[in-house]
């Protein structure tokens, strides 16, 4: 019998999607099978160790960013269909690829990423529902690096950009904030988290022997247009504001 992974768009639960339309993130079960995360955690390492131009994250993590338009075997997970087409389903919108990145916080980091919403760092207009899978590799308990949400606050979208190398950085831009609930995820490999692009998030350091291996598979509307502010996936492309983020650079789910 061939393994199905133990969510899919048919067996999705709507409290799933009521959940994370009102809390702005959802813990999804074995959105891969488990054989699944076993190879694509090894294609993620191997990948990680090629030498590359750009990497990034400091001692936080290491980010490889758009991987998948250089590997054939990282390609298979951004854009594998379950991933896409739950990702349709809980944004209810339709959906083409951002950007993907493999983020790797290094055995012993000792850093968290501090609290922050992503969509600030993004060069798009008209993008009302981003939404990322944080898909886990490898299992993920608190000590080695997984998400903790703060539910409801992406309904908080006039934010400036905050500092995810600043614990106090969201907390001053927004003090209600300081007293929020905090929801924290531990993931069996296989399992992801869906968040949007406004939900306040940050990850626990890597206090364990091994590396902590997430892909992350970044969506946005199809209509997204570019704001013309700076960022490292749409800098080579020669942009104007108001052109469409989209062609074989940003495929449609
Ligand atoms: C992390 O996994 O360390 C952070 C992921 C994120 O900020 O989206
Ligand atoms: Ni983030």
């Amino acid at each position: 019998m061939t393994n199905l992974p133990t969510t899919t768009p048919d067996n999705l639960p709507a409290e799933k999607i009521t959940s994370y339309r009102e809390r702005g993130f959802v813990h999804i079960p074995g959105i891969l099978t488990p054989e699944e995360a076993a190879h694509f955690y090894e294609v993620a390492l191997a990948f990680s160790k090629e030498p590359r131009s750009h990497v990034h994250g400091g001692n936080i993590f290491t980010q490889l960013v758009n991987v998948w338009q250089e590997s054939e075997g990282m390609r298979a997970l951004t854009l594998h269909r379950n991933i896409g087409a739950i990702a349709a389903k809980l944004a209810g919108t339709p959906l083409r690829l951002w950007h993907d990145q493999i983020l790797i916080k290094q055995p012993h980091n000792n850093a968290a990423t501090e609290f922050h919403q992503d969509q600030p760092y993004w060069p798009h207009a008209n993008c009302p529902h981003p939404i990322s899978a944080w898909v886990a590799l490898c299992d993920v308990p608190v000590e080695k690096g997984c998400m903790t949400f703060l539910p409801g606050s992406q309904k908080r979208t006039e934010l400036p950009a905050q500092n995810f190398g600043d614990d106090k950085s969201l907390f001053a831009i927004a003090p209600d904030l300081t007293w929020s609930e905090r929801i924290t995820v531990p993931l069996r490999a296989g399992d992801c988290t869906f968040h949007h692009g406004r939900c306040a998030h940050m990850a626990t350091p890597n206090f364990t022997d091994d590396p902590r291996v997430a892909h992350i598979i970044i969506f946005m509307h199809t209509d997204t247009t570019y704001n013309g502010a700076p960022h490292i996936v749409t800098d080579p492309l020669g942009l104007s504001v108001g052109d469409r983020l989209d062609g074989d650079t940003f495929p449609a789910v």
